[in-house]
């Protein structure tokens, strides 16, 4: 990671704008729609294994990062925790206090670069840090962001990190013949600048104009490394082919809101982990 402070903060800058112009849309969208009217029925937007790994929540602190417009962190609620969001696009986070007014439930957003998350906390701690799919590729620095979250843990605490699998971030589509290829360097945690996605993950179909984004891919052995010099524990790890988002023009919708590779492929390539670690 060779990045100046000033090529963190375009970086920020292009991310946060592109973040912030995707929320409407994605609050309209399908599968957000989907999330929202779980949540009003009573049932968290969560995937059992993750619910499973955190145990019994009620009466937990939990701070969820990069929370985007708080389903999740508000399904966190539901289960009886008392949970705090934390994204940096502000429209995503006035979607998530309106729907946290909506359901009436014990939950503080905070809009805020994840990296400040502690000037917004009154050195508060946390039972539970809580980070889901797609987060740790917009964070340039692991060591920073391990450091920070060992320092949001309460003593026995956990963090249950659920994000897409580094094999997936080195792959990109492939047209002729469709399918995918190795496109981007797995090692090297370095920058990669990227403009040719006008669309997004929960609305293909809509066109956005912000479009630069600056990624950070991380291998397993920096992410790891880092929660082990931060003092954590690394207490399971899980890789699995669950896959929320078509993330490749190749994949096949098998049930709502579940994509995989076709083919041989099918069930075989990792598209997510999920890690757990503990504060001693
Ligand atoms: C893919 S979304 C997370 C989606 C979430 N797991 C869900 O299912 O709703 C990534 C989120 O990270 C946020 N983000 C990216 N970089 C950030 C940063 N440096 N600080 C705070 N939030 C950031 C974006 O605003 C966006 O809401």
């Amino acid at each position: 990671m060779t990045d100046t402070p000033r090529e963190h903060a375009e970086a920020y800058a292009w991310n946060k704008a592109a973040w912030d112009e995707r929320v409407s849309a994605h609050w309209d969208s399908a599968m957000y729609r989907a999330h929202a009217d779980a949540l009003r029925q009573g049932k968290p937007p969560l995937d059992e294994d993750l619910t499973q790994l955190a145990g019994d929540v009620h009466g937990k602190s939990l701070i969820h990062l990069q929370c985007h417009m708080g389903m999740e962190t508000l399904g966190w609620a539901l289960l009886g925790a008392r949970s705090v969001g934390v994204d940096f696009a502000p429209n995503a986070i006035d979607k998530a206090n309106t729907l946290r007014d909506e359901l009436a439930l014990d939950t503080r957003f905070i809009c805020a670069n994840v990296y400040d998350t502690r000037d917004h906390l009154d050195g508060e701690a946390f039972d539970i840090v809580f980070v889901s799919i797609g987060s740790l590729c917009w964070l340039p620095d692991m060591s920073r962001w391990a450091r920070l979250v060992a320092s949001l843990l309460n003593p026995g605490g956990m963090l249950l990190l659920n994000d897409v699998h580094p094999v997936v971030n080195m792959l990109g589509d492939h047209d002729h013949p469709p399918g995918f290829a190795v496109t981007y360097p797995y090692l090297g945690d370095e920058r990669l600048v990227l403009d040719d996605d006008e669309n997004s993950y929960a609305a293909q179909d809509t066109v956005f104009q912000n479009n630069t984004m600056a990624e950070w891919p991380h291998t397993f052995g920096t992410i790891i490394t880092e929660l082990v010099n931060a003092g954590l524990q690394i207490t399971s790890m899980h890789e699995s082919a669950r896959c929320v988002w078509p993330a490749f023009k190749v994949m096949e919708e098998t049930s709502p809101f579940r994509w995989d590779f076709p083919g041989k492929w099918r069930g075989k390539l990792p598209v997510e982990f999920t890690l757990t670690a503990r504060k001693p």
